[in-house]
């Protein structure tokens, strides 16, 4: 497996594991952060041994944003020219479901991170917020963007213009945190669901992540033509008919992911 120095990888059974590990810097994403989660997502995505991958932190902090000490000095045209973000969106898009378990910080981009993530489950100490405006900048990962689809204009904007951190009950409230759990059992909860995930067939879990993705980007009319092709589509592939099978039958389906 690849050597990677921010980052723990490990493929535990069927589900990948990422694990942020700059603890000196609150594993703030600098740009070798972005390029080693994004590497190490898309080797899972290539794995058709892998259907669901993990990301996470420490306990103190999922990730504190951005690195500040690296973007200080940088100018707009920097910023342009080496598209500063621009590594996250591969992330952004693998077709693998990817869990974000967050504990701790969860800020600017770590907030932004996390919601690239399709399912964010936090610890009770979970703290998630966009506090850019206190730099002087704005969220740049996605923050004015995917917040607002996740918990509403309002709330978004309260959060990014005020630069409040809210914690995981009220984070669960507004419905950006599928699930509140306690710390001591954030990493079991996280294996348990993405053990779950991982057991289903890799073309539907391919297709509803690609259908959940097109709602978040597209009018209802077009998401809907969009299901139904997918759905449709799926009747092509050996896992619907042995899932179907395996209904008839009153058993549990084998899927081959085919
Ligand atoms: N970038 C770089 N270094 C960071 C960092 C970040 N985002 N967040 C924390 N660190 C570093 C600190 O500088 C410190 O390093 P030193 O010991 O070398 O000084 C170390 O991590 C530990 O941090 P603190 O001593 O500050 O820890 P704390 O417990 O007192 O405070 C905190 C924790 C409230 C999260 C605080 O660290 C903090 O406010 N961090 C910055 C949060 C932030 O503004 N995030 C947004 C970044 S911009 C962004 O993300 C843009 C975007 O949209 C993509």
């Amino acid at each position: 497996m690849t050597e990677y120095e921010t980052i723990l990888v490990e493929q535990r059974g069927r589900v990948g594991w990422i694990t942020l590990n700059r603890p000196q810097a609150l594993n703030a994403l600098n740009g070798q952060v972005a390029d080693e989660v994004t590497a190490a997502a898309v080797a899972f995505d290539e794995d058709d041994g892998v259907g669901a991958i993990v990301v996470t932190g420490s306990e103190k902090a999922f990730a504190a944003g951005a690195d500040i000490k690296e973007m200080e000095g940088m100018s707009a045209s920097d910023m342009f020219a080496t598209d500063h973000f621009g590594a996250w969106n591969d992330f952004a898009g693998v077709r693998t479901p990817v869990i974000a378990a967050v504990s701790g910080f969860a800020l600017g981009g770590g907030c932004e991170l996390a919601m690239m993530c399709d399912i964010i489950l936090a610890a009770d100490t979970a703290k998630f917020g966009q506090p850019e405006i206190n730099l002087g900048v704005i969220p740049g990962m996605g923050g004015t963007q995917r917040l607002i689809r996740a918990i509403g204009y309002y709330k978004a904007a309260e959060l990014i213009l005020s630069g409040r951190m809210m914690g995981a009950e009220e984070a669960e409230r507004a419905g950006l945190v599928s699930r509140v759990v306690p710390a001591s059992d954030l990493l079991d909860e996280a294996t348990k669901l993405a053990e779950t995930i991982a057991s289903k067939g890799l073309p539907s879990l391919y297709a509803a992540k690609a259908s959940l993705d097109t709602a978040m980007e597209t009018t209802l009319a077009a998401g809907l033509i969009h299901e139904k092709k997918a759905f449709a589509a799926l009747f092509d592939t050996e896992d619907q008919k042995e899932g179907m099978a395996a209904f008839r039958e009153k058993r549990e389906p084998n899927f081959t992911h085919r």
